[in-house]
């Protein structure tokens, strides 16, 4: 579903070297897969998600989805087949939950009644009770509820693919909890091919079929738990899992 050919991302900087925030990435995403971007700050896992809905284009190497080159995919129509959840939200705060739920919908051109349809169904996705927050304001929610919020608006068109970006970052750890099992729940249900970030390891193994850990822009190891676990691809895997990873 997502294949990162050599995907390298060069930023320009002052006086310097160019930033090399993604170097020569291969990774491939199956159709139906969960996988999981971690790593520290800055190793470029943001950068790798948009590459895939072409927020971000690569400065050499190729990112496909669905079997097709997305530098050469019109970016509107291939936007609106990807849900993305951005790091902090994303929500507008000008408009009501509904209103930002249902954003997609109105720019395909949907009426008034279908939208409405579909955002309730996505707000009872995310237990949201509709009558309850729909008319509410982003900063009417608390975290966890706006971040339930970036999910369903993500979900509003059915897209095959989902980039969610810490999607659970930011949130006290039993918040974060109960999401993480909403999670795991929906991303059952509704079948879709997810590339997820996260910082913590832990998360990382819990939500993704696979994790890829990054490190300084390139590809450290890709895996289940146990592969990691039996056959650390090299010493600093080993040594940054026994530094992150507390011991499920
Ligand atoms: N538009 C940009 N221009 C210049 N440098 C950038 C740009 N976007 C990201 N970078 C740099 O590229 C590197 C990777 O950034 P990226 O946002 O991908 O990291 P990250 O792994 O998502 O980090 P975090 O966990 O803090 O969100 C960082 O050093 C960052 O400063
Ligand atoms: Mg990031």
């Amino acid at each position: 579903m997502i294949h990162f050919e050599g995907a390298t991302v060069l930023f320009p900087r002052e006086g310097a070297e160019p930033l090399a925030a993604v170097r020569d990435l291969d990774l491939h995403v199956a159709p139906g897969e969960t996988v999981c971007l971690v790593g520290p700050s800055g190793c470029g896992k943001t950068t790798s998600l948009r590459l895939v809905n072409r927020l971000v284009r690569p400065t050499a190497g190729r990112v496909l989805v669905d079997g097709r080159d997305v530098a050469e995919a019109d970016p509107v129509r291939l936007r609106r087949g990807i849900g993305y959840v951005i790091q902090s939200g994303g929500l507008f705060p000008h408009l009501t939950v509904a209103a930002n739920v249902g954003l997609l919908c109105r720019l395909e051109g949907w009426d008034t009644a279908r939208t409405a349809e579909r955002v309730d169904e996505l707000l009872e996705l995310v237990h949201l009770p509709p009558s309850e927050f729909g008319a509410r304001y982003p900063a009417e929610l608390s975290g966890g509820q706006r971040q339930r919020v970036g999910v369903a608006r993500a979900l509003a068109l059915d897209p095959q693919l989902l980039l969610m970006d810490e999607p659970f970052g930011a949130l006290d750890p039993l918040t974060r909890d109960s999401l993480q099992r909403e999670f795991l729940e929906l991303s059952e249900r509704v079948e879709k091919t997810i590339l997820i970030v996260s910082h913590d390891m832990d998360e990382a193994f819990l939500l993704g079929d696979r994790v890829a850990l990054l490190a300084e822009g390139r590809l450290a190891q890709v895996g289940t738990l146990e592969q990691f676990r039996d056959a650390p691809a090299s010493e600093q895997v080993r040594t940054f899992l026994e530094s992150h990873f507390h011991g499920r």
